[in-house]
Parts: structure tokens; C-alpha cells; sequence
């Protein structure tokens, strides 16, 4: 098949249409539970040696349409719907921090990211360093051996500049630290960060076990999110909160 572009991946992307009724439209699946053919394939699920739907907070495949539409979209491995653009943030720098971690951010944020940051993130335990966006070397003095991601947006809300994510990016891959998006304003279509050579070449980091984040610790792979592979959620490497595109779509 050609290459599909990005207007018809924004419409067509993740989904197959219904082989029985032919439906164009997504369904959307009112469901929270699911129906295991047997013992053993419940059993399996939940120890994910086999990928299916086990419960809806976790998997939907209305939500699965989505999440592949916006990897497609984003030329990521795969991606993960949440409510909010916040509750993207929060997921991504929560699940690579831990209580006496720190993060360091450009200054230049959205309102609502700014609050959790200055507000919220200090009363989990996680410090976040403002710096200068337009001042790449500020990030790296900013870096201590406590930090775990640099983070920044891709357009700044609401000043539209756009920080040099080259030199941003070498410094996250030169200190192994994940480099965290919020594409909000580009949304993909405007710049697709996930694919972007930059943000792709960041390695995982080889540190030692004493002072390694816990998803570099973890060798496991977790449960994927219906037919997406589940490296996406075990690779902080090309973590992205993709917010706007996420909003209310749950
Ligand atoms: C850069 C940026 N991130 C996130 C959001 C949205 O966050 P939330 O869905 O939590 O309101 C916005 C909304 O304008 C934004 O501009």
C-alpha cells in the first residue's frame, strides 16, 4: 500500500472497519469488563503472556483506535490515551521519578503545566527546575546526578517559541535522561517529535543498578495496550505527552 500521508492517518489510522457490518465510524465500546474464553485465557492475560482486552482502565478498543491513530500520527511505537493533557504529564514524569527526584523544565510552559510543576510535583517528592528555554546550556548546568528527564514543549503555550531541541536532546542522551515532550501545540501534524531523528536517537541510559531508574531496572515489558506492542510504555527514551490530542476523548 503507498505511504499513507498525514491526513489520512488522522482519519483512518488503527482502525479496520467492521468485517461484518462494514461501519466507517468507530465503535465505541461501553464495556468495563471483557469476556474470557476460559480460565486459562484469563490467566494468560493477566500475566500478559497473551495480549487481549482484560478491563477497560487498562484497554478499550475505542481507546485503542485512538492511541494507534496518534502513534501513527506522531510516528511513535505506540501511545497511551488519558483524560487530560495534566494527566499525560503526570503519567509520563511519574512513572520515571521517584520520592527525591528532580526534573528539569523549561520555563516557558503552560499555565496548568507550570502549577503542577511549581505546586503539585514538590508535594509528590519531585523538584522541578525551571531554566531559560531558549538557554540549552542552562538545562545541562540545571542536571544533577538526582535528574530524571528534561522536559519541554515542543511550540511554547503560550509564547510560540521554540527551543532548540537538537542541543536539548544531546544533552538528555549525554546525561542518559529521557527527553519529555509536550507536543500539544505541533500535535503531529506540525512537527512529529516521537520520529523526529533527534528524539529518536536518545539511547536508554547504562546506569548502574544503585542509581538506575526504575524503568532502566525493569527487564519486564508491560501489559500493551490492545494490538500496540508494549515497548512504548517500557521506553522513556521517546516518552511524549501529546496533550491536546488527548483531551476529552474519554
Ligand atoms: C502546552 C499545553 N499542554 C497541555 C495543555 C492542556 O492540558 P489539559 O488538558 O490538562 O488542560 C494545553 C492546553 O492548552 C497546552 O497548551
Amino acid at each position: 500500500m503507498a505511504k499513507q500521508g498525514l491526513s489520512t492517518l488522522s482519519l483512518h489510522a488503527g482502525q479496520k472497519a467492521d468485517p461484518t457490518t462494514g461501519a466507517r465510524a468507530v465503535p465505541i465500546y461501553q464495556t468495563t469488563s471483557y469476556v474470557f474464553k476460559s480460565t486459562e485465557h484469563a490467566a494468560n492475560l493477566f500475566a500478559l503472556k497473551e495480549f487481549g482486552n482484560i478491563y477497560t482502565r487498562l484497554m478499550n478498543p475505542t481507546t485503542d483506535v485512538f492511541e494507534q491513530r496518534i502513534a501513527a500520527i506522531e510516528g511513535g511505537t505506540g501511545a497511551l490515551a488519558v483524560a487530560s493533557g495534566q494527566s499525560a504529564i503526570t503519567y509520563a514524569l511519574l512513572s520515571i521519578t521517584r520520592l527525591g527526584d528532580e526534573i528539569v523544565s523549561a520555563n516557558n510552559l503552560y499555565g496548568g503545566t507550570y502549577q503542577l510543576f511549581n505546586n503539585t510535583l514538590p508535594k509528590l517528592g519531585r523538584t522541578v527546575k525551571f531554566v531559560d528555554s531558549g538557554n540549552p546550556d542552562a538545562f545541562k548546568r540545571a542536571i544533577t546526578p538526582k535528574t530524571r528527564a528534561i522536559y519541554a514543549e515542543t511550540i511554547g503555550n503560550p509564547k510560540l517559541d521554540v527551543p532548540d531541541f537538537e542541543a536539548l536532546a544531546k544533552i538528555a542522551h549525554d546525561a542518559g535522561i529521557p527527553f519529555v515532550v509536550d507536543n500539544t501545540v505541533g500535535v503531529g501534524l506540525v512537527k512529529r517529535s516521537i520520529s523526529a531523528p533527534i528524539f529518536s536517537r536518545i539511547p536508554r541510559p547504562s546506569t548502574s543498578a544503585a542509581t538506575a531508574p526504575r524503568w532502566a531496572a525493569s527487564s519486564s515489558t508491560p501489559a500493551a495496550s490492545n494490538g500496540t506492542t508494549g515497548s512504548f510504555r517500557n521506553s522513556p527514551s521517546r516518552i511524549q505527552a501529546t496533550t491536546a490530542s488527548c483531551t476529552g476523548t474519554r
